[in-house]
């Protein structure tokens, strides 16, 4: 059966724009995230606080959140790595954070300058003394689907990754299909996986790209399964820097479009999201991968 209301996890601010070639001036981020909350979306991922020169594009993320005037009702969690990032954050006031944590040994070198254990020396203390700070605390697991050098990424593998971080503390687990090699068969695999082992599917959120096409079906897929939180992207920007082979989120629109055909709550106005998405496009110079942007868009 399908869930009644769904929470879209905004991503754009953070997943889209730290793939972006160029940097986007501050105030094009700020005005973007000013549209997103006004088009209804309450959880909007506003930016990293990791290493400047591993993402250039996402170097401002103090002077964004300095200027951030934050809207009534609207979260806006931050991604940190390690303990630099997490003192970083702290600073600059924010209460909910994300750590992001690989389920292969080659994602975790290469993304984090670590390994599938070792990482867990970096994330374990940043989430305990974020809870400390009364934080809440999100884990993303990336490669949950298959590693672009690895390959099949085994379900009990992505499962001991993600135990680690709810023992650690997280709230939620985030489970990314960082280069969009999913199906519905494979998404239902590793939520049974985690629901066996005791996980309860309320704790899951699915993070799923779009570069095989399948991120739509996948999203259904885990609806299915009782999945309630849904990561996405407006206009479909994004990928990862550091994953070859990485396009952008699911569109916010698509996954609304989705939603609304299904009578599943979830609190955004299509409309003003598209126009979002539609001046986001100027800004950067090119049009939307989104297919519902452009089908609206005219
Ligand atoms: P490192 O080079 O191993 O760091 O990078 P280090 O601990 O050895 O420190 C080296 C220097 O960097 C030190 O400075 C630190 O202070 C500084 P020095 O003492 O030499 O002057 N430093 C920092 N400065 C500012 N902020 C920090 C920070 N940390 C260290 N946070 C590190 C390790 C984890 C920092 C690096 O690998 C990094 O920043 N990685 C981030 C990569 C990234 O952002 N990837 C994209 C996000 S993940 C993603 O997109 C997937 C997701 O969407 C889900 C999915 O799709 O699957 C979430
Ligand atoms: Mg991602």
């Amino acid at each position: 059966s399908l869930p009644s209301r769904v929470t879209i996890w905004e991503v754009g601010p953070r997943d889209g724009l730290q793939n972006e070639a160029n940097v986007v001036p501050v105030e094009v981020k700020l005005e973007f995230l000013d549209r997103l909350a006004l088009a209804g979306l309450t959880t909007l991922e506003a930016t990293s606080f990791v290493h400047p020169k591993w993402v250039p594009q996402l170097a401002d993320a103090e002077e964004l959140l300095s200027r951030l005037s934050p809207r009534d009702g609207v979260r806006y969690p931050v991604l940190v790595p390690n303990a630099r990032g997490l003192s970083r954050a702290l600073a600059a006031g924010v209460s909910h954070i994300a750590v992001f944590a690989s389920a292969t040994e080659t994602f975790a070198q290469r993304n984090l300058n670590s390994g599938l254990d070792a990482q867990f020396a970096m994330f374990e203390p940043v989430i305990g003394q974020a809870r400390e700070a009364g934080l809440d605390v999100r884990g993303y697991v990336s490669m949950c689907f298959g590693d672009p050098w690895e390959g099949a990424v085994p379900a009990e593998q992505v499962l001991a990754v993600g135990k680690r971080l709810l023992d650690a503390g997280c709230s939620q687990l985030s489970l990314g299909d960082t280069i969009g090699v999913a199906t519905a068969a494979s998404v239902e695999h590793v939520i049974d996986t985690f629901t066996a082992a005791g996980v309860a599917v309320g704790d899951l959120a699915v993070h799923f790209h779009d570069t095989y096409g399948q991120a739509l079906a996948n999203t259904l897929a885990a609806l299915r399964k009782g999945v309630t939180t849904v990561d996405s992207s407006a206009g479909g920007l994004g990928g990862c820097p550091y994953a070859e082979s990485a396009t952008g989120n699911l569109a916010t629109e698509d996954l609304v479009w989705l939603l609304d055909g299904l009578g599943i709550e979830h609190g955004v106005d299509l409309d003003a999201l598209v126009e979002t998405s539609v001046w986001m496009s100027k800004q950067l110079g090119r049009p939307s991968p989104s297919r519902v942007v452009r089908a609206l868009a005219g």
